[in-house]
């Protein structure tokens, strides 16, 4: 949710901004802006929409060589996205530029007191009132570290504020709380950014800053301070992926690309799990198997897609640790009070672990004496920092806005958890557990197996161009994959499209049902005949009322056969680990489809793809 970078060395500091920004656009994609320090002034140019009509404003009117620079794309929180309120925000003098992620909840105050001083705020954005303080403070005589310490015991709410002095080209400021910053470490160089993709070009050395941290940079060093001006240190760790890994590789989308990826992810998710007498383990696990042992209860909190995860994790923890598992919303949780204390284990899942949410949402339960594990998929991260336990999955930066390999490793992480909890707890036998890694283990070449038919289900989506509703449906572990490929066609195809346990369809939906609407059926192994067969008469219910099957259904299963409009074959494997397999086609669906109606599929319209505003 906005993407920023902060540049301060030798190189021209438009070129490493910029391409900074192009590779945070998933952030946010309403806005973009840039202001170079040059020779005692700042130059700025900001522009609604794409950065790319940034660079084509740049290109008609070039902006002076400078060294110094800043960056922002923008997701809107306040104010419409137009040229006003994109960043930077100037101060009124023109002599300080700011960039800002976040929500600042106290700017309505802040602004009155300002234009009763006759300062003119031009945008509408909470932004603003920040660099006019900001300015005020730097015209006073101190300098922009000392303003930004200032400027910040001022202001509520979630922020990361990135900016630069006209008259100080030697350093770039930024604070943070509640609102993810990362520096960049290089030779004579130094960098900001939302995240390490914005400089990952440059350099792999970072430096992960604590909360309400104001950092300094220079061409020589990094300093780090507290709001109040005491000396802090920032925790220094080396990026394990590289540039490679953030871009296309041939792709159309990184989407499809991350899609491609998926047997990798699974794979490296689910390495160093075993250790030398053969028994599961969890090196990040911070908690002891004494604690584990004493979890009663489990509550799992996600926004999105990882909220799907979240519900098939259910099925399997419940399933192999017989601990009652709830699924909840993290922006619903903390509102109802829930219920908890030291033997609850919330379980928050997030990609990106800087979602604002599932933030709020940890912070409650710990407040609350439970502990708290976090499977996420980025090192450094709020919310794995805040956790008590970290799972950390294996997927590479994830960029396109929809997330897919962020889905599958997050139900190998879940799964592992549920594993890790059989055993600790003595729920399920050695030998068990062993079968069951087995079988994940050869996941990965069953995606693979799914990924090489996809140009059948690459047909099959382009057919259904012009289609302006679709549902979905499935049971048991297959009820969560039908929502998230609903969730998948809504995002990026901006189709009606609804996620129904097919048993429930007969309460109400069914009534959605009408002639020739596409209904797509996740339907689970033989193995469950029961579900197997329940799930065909839900099939049978939809296709009675003209609806045309779409069926995703294991190999060698004939039955499903007179029941289905179209049949995509899935690996057989088993009932708890199909969604694995089963959600594959269903990415690959909506990504065609959007493409083939000529939408973004890896900036969709509204979207961003790490929400750092509740
Ligand atoms: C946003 C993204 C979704 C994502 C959700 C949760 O809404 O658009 O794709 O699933 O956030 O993100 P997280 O990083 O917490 O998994």
């Amino acid at each position: 949710m906005c993407g920023i970078v902060g540049y301060v060395g030798d190189k021209q500091a438009q070129d490493v901004v910029i391409n900074g920004l192009r590779r945070l656009e998933y952030r946010g994609y309403d806005s973009a802006g840039i202001a170079l320090v040059a020779e005692g002034r700042l130059e700025h140019d900001k522009r609604a929409g794409r950065l790319a009509n940034l660079e084509k404003a740049i290109a008609q009117h070039p902006l002076p060589q400078a060294t110094t620079g800043i960056g922002h794309t923008r997701w809107a929180t306040h104010g419409a996205p137009n040229d006003l309120n994109a960043h930077p925000h100037l101060g009124s003098s023109q002599r300080v530029a700011l960039v800002h992620n976040g929500i600042i909840e106290n700017f309505a105050g802040i602004r009155d007191e300002l234009e009763r001083a006759h300062h003119v705020l031009a945008s509408e954005t909470d932004t603003e009132v920040a660099a006019h303080l900001l300015e005020l403070q730097v015209e006073s005589g101190v300098d922009l570290t000392t303003a930004m310490q200032r400027v910040c015991q001022r202001l509520q709410g979630a922020f990361t504020l990135v900016a630069v002095d006209a008259q100080d080209p030697s350093r770039v400021v930024a604070a943070r709380r509640n609102s993810p910053l990362v520096v960049g470490l290089g030779e004579g160089e130094n960098f900001l950014g939302s995240d390490v993709a914005a400089f990952i070009e440059h350099t792999r050395e970072a430096l992960e800053l604590g909360q309400d941290q104001v950092v300094t940079i220079t061409r020589e060093g990094v300093e780090v301070t507290t709001f109040d001006g005491a000396p802090a240190e920032g925790t220094r760790y080396h990026v394990d992926w590289d540039l490679s890994a953030a871009e296309k590789d041939g792709h159309d989308w990184f989407m499809r690309k991350e899609i491609f990826e998926q047997p990798r992810a699974v794979a490296d998710s689910l390495l160093g799990r075993h250790a030398r007498n053969g028994l599961l383990q969890l090196d990040e696990m911070r908690l002891s198997d004494q604690e584990l042992r004493d979890i009663d209860k489990i509550i799992i909190i996600a926004c999105g897609t990882s909220f799907y995860a979240g519900m098939v994790a259910k099925y399997a923890i419940e399933h192999w640790t017989r601990v009652p598992v709830e699924v909840e919303l993290a922006s619903e949780f903390r509102y109802r009070d829930p219920i908890l204390d030291y033997s609850t284990l919330v379980v928050a899942i997030s990609q990106s672990g800087e979602t604002a949410d599932t933030l709020q949402a940890i912070r409650h339960a710990r407040l609350q004496r439970s502990k708290v594990l976090a499977i996420c998929n980025t090192n450094g991260s709020t919310i794995p920092r805040e956790s008590d336990a970290v799972i950390y999955t294996h997927a590479g930066p994830e960029i396109g806005v929809a997330s897919t390999k962020g889905f599958l490793t997050q139900l190998v992480a879940c799964y592992l958890l549920a594993l890790y909890l059989a055993q600790v707890k003595g729920t399920r036998y050695g030998d068990e557990i062993s079968e069951i890694m087995h079988q994940l283990e050869a996941v990965p070449d069953q995606i693979a197996s799914v990924l090489s038919r996809s140009d059948e289900v690459y047909e099959l989506a382009r057919s259904h161009v012009g289609t302006r509703s679709v549902l979905f449906l499935g049971r048991h572990a297959g009820y969560p994959v039908a929502l998230e490929g609903a969730l998948k066609l809504k995002e990026l195809a901006y189709i009606h499209a609804e996620g129904f346990a097919a048993g429930e369809l007969k309460h109400g939906p069914i009534a959605l049902v009408e002639e020739g609407l596409p209904v797509l059926c996740v339907v689970p192994p033989r193995g469950r005949d029961q579900l197997h067969e329940k799930m065909i008469s839900g099939i049978q219910e939809v296709r009675a009322r003209g609806a045309r099957t779409i069926c995703l259904a294991e190999e060698g299963d004939t039955s499903i056969e007179p029941y289905a409009d179209h049949l995509i074959r899935l690996p057989k494997v088993p009932v708890l680990l199909q969604p694995l397999v089963a959600v594959v086609p269903l990415q690959l669906f909506a990504c065609e489809l959007a493409t083939a109606m000529g939408h973004d599929v890896d900036q969709p319209r509204n979207l961003a793809k790490s929400v750092t505003v509740e």
